[in-house]
């Protein structure tokens, strides 16, 4: 069914179908969000020349990998910028990486920025733990994920938009970037080298070698349902060292009792 401006219209049934479809394989609930799907998905539609979303799911259904991909960089919302919630910055600066200084004898240290995006929130976390090691010699690794690749490109080219970095202090601006034609500006190589990115769905299993120190996971399960929630928090638990910490959004919360991780104050956790 078309719309006056020749947008194609999802079905009750199509809905279904489809918001069911991204919260079991995803997690994204878009459950209420029949208008937003149809905007999005309208240039993909054309381009595919279907005239339903039935039609459409048949191409999804052979799952070619970049059919999904279209989709998810389509449907997913990829906003973010350097030094937001900065408060889990200072967080990591002053509580985390002191004390790791205290206990940490391997001096490796070790973060995984889950739902990263265009990379801001990796990026940013290099820059406080460069800063704050400084010249004594630690091995610090970051690795970012998102199921977003057009979004990963972008964090990968790192060339951001003056809008990115309003928030960073500009003596960062000065030592991290340099100035590229108005208005952006490229990311160091050195900072770019702190990061690895690839490409990962929350939902699947997590089976990585080392436990983490650090997780940041912000402003990724607002669009996912409580259940959802839950079990990528116990993931997470599970995923982390002991005494290794959780920043989530600041809307965001842990549902108490739940979970096994400490409550360390809004939007910051504990493993033990
Ligand atoms: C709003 S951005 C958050 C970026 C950054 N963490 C921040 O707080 O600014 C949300 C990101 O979560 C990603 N995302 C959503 N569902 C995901 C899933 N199932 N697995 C991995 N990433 C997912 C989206 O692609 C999007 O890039």
């Amino acid at each position: 069914m078309l719309t006056q401006n020749g947008m194609i219209r999802l079905t009750d049934e199509e809905m279904k179908e489809f918001s069911s479809y991204l919260k079991a394989n995803y997690g994204i609930d878009l459950t209420k969000k029949k208008q937003l799907i149809e905007a999005r998905m309208h240039q993909i539609l054309a381009q595919k020349k279907v005239n339903s979303f039935t039609d459409y799911f048949k191409l999804l259904k052979q799952e070619r990998p970049e059919e999904i991909d279209a989709m998810l960089n389509r449907l997913t919302t990829n906003h973010t910028y350097f030094m937001r919630e900065p408060k889990h910055f200072d967080f990591l600066r002053d509580v985390i990486l002191p004390m790791q200084e205290k206990v940490n004898a391997g001096k490796e240290f070790s973060v995984w920025s889950a739902g990263c995006s265009t990379g801001e929130e990796a990026y940013t976390a290099a820059m406080v733990i460069r800063d704050f090691f400084a010249f004594r010699k630690w091995d610090f690794k970051i690795l970012a994920t998102d199921i977003s690749t057009q979004a990963m490109e972008g964090a990968k080219a790192a060339i951001y938009h003056k809008d990115a970095l309003s928030n960073l202090p500009p003596v960062w601006l000065k030592k991290y970037f340099v100035k590229k034609a108005d208005p952006y500006y490229a990311l160091s190589e050195d900072v770019k080298k702190d990061v690895i990115f690839r490409k990962f769905n929350l939902m699947d299993p997590f089976c990585f070698t080392k436990p983490f120190d650090l997780i940041f996971c912000r402003n990724v399960m607002i669009y996912f349902d409580q259940p959802t929630k839950d079990k990528l928090i116990e993931k997470f638990y599970h995923a982390l060292k002991k005494g290794g910490y959780l920043f989530i959004g600041h809307s965001e919360t842990v549902q108490r009792g739940i979970t096994a991780f400490t409550y360390i104050k809004p939007s910051v956790y504990r493993k033990g």
